[in-house]
């Protein structure tokens, strides 16, 4: 018999309902993580926790658990812990994209202002620290690891690439760093705290940092392809604020190296201002409609099958079964 989770089709019926349960769990311990005496601090800390989001990495650490035992007490801590990090880094990075919108609601810095929505992303920071000490010192160590790699990721997507570096291979590292270790850290951390073993571990660690690549990529797409009801935020976003993506990085190699009109009046607008709406949209539609697009669609695809492949290493079974659909519905996705 076969069962759906959230986003994932055609998994199989009872591991289905094992990970529903403890998703059920995770949203309310979510909630628990977060509760605080300071009024303000719990208000401006639901707030995207309350708008939704999909929960991408706590399905990650439940499915790579079920290698072991999903219900073994570390579980949910590890899955909060990897959702409230991945709540206080989109905090952050929406003060530094200046993204009005985010999961379909105003941003935090829009409605407080920068300083508090990066005071409450710190807030988040600290309280997921709390839960790795709680599951032990090498969760503290790997946890401290992937934040770190996330701060080098965003600062190293600031500053882009140094002079005489490749802009794709400075890409697809910033990739890495910002978004990937993330998951990464919810497939590894989710399979030793199911006790699935060193070795289910270390492959779930692999996957998620090649799924997270794939993820990202996806995600380039989405910034222009997706309207804002659909991803709840601002299609273009990337644009305006100059951060290089694929597309945008394969329309000027294209420029640099053909006649190419179309590319050349790409890479025009993308120098210019693009602070005004109307400019912004006329960008959008352009690439939209830029082989660029399919191209970075195209590699998304290649690389989540880059990770399906690394999961061939896994136990042959259900839980492999929907990592494997999980793997496609990450680049498939509309939001
Ligand atoms: C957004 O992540 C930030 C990226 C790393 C691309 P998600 O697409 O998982 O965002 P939510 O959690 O569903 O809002
Ligand atoms: C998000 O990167 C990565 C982190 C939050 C660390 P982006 O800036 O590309 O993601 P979105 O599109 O705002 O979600
Ligand atoms: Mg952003
Ligand atoms: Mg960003």
């Amino acid at each position: 018999m076969s069962s759906t989770l959230p986003g994932i089709p055609d998994i199989d019926a009872q591991l289905a309902d094992r990970v529903l349960e403890r998703l059920g769990v995770i949203e309310d311990e979510l909630r628990a993580a977060v509760s605080t005496s300071d009024d303000m601090m719990q208000w401006t800390a639901r707030h995207l926790m309350d708008a939704g989001g999909k929960r991408v990495r706590p399905m990650l650490v439940l499915l790579a658990a079920s290698f072991g035992d999903v219900r073994a007490p570390a579980v949910v801590d590890a899955a909060v812990l990897v959702e409230l990090t991945h709540l206080a880094s989109l905090y952050h990075d929406d003060v530094m994209d200046s993204a009005p919108t985010r999961r379909g609601a105003d941003s935090a810095h829009t409605l407080w202002g920068n300083n508090v929505a990066i005071l409450t992303g710190d807030f988040l920071f600290a309280r997921a620290s709390s839960l790795s000490a709680r599951i032990g010192a090498q969760a503290v160590a790997l946890h401290s690891a992937t934040f770190e790699r996330l701060c080098m990721g965003q600062l190293h997507e600031t500053v882009g690439p140094a002079e005489g570096d490749d802009p794709f291979e400075h890409y697809i590292s910033v990739l890495s760093d910002k978004t990937a270790s993330l998951l990464a850290l919810a497939g590894h951390l989710g399979a030793l705290v199911g006790g699935a073993g060193e070795d289910v571990a270390d492959i779930m660690r692999r996957y998620g940092e090649k799924v997270g690549v794939a993820f990202q990529l996806a995600d380039d797409v989405l910034d222009l392809e997706s309207d804002a009801a659909t991803s709840g935020k601002t299609p273009g976003i990337d644009l305006r604020e100059g951060v290089p993506t694929m597309p945008t990085l394969l329309v000027r190699r294209r420029a640099a190296e053909q006649q190419d009109p179309v590319a050349h009046a790409i890479v025009d607008r993308l120098d210019q201002d693009l602070s005004d709406d109307a400019a912004l949209h006329e960008l959008v539609e352009l690439l939209r409609q830029d082989p660029a697009l399919e191209q970075t669609r195209d590699l998304a695809q290649r690389t989540a099958t880059e990770a399906v492949e690394i999961l061939a290493e896994l136990p042959a079974g259900p839980v492999r079964d929907a990592l494997t659909t999980f793997t496609r519905t990450l680049v498939q996705r509309r939001r």
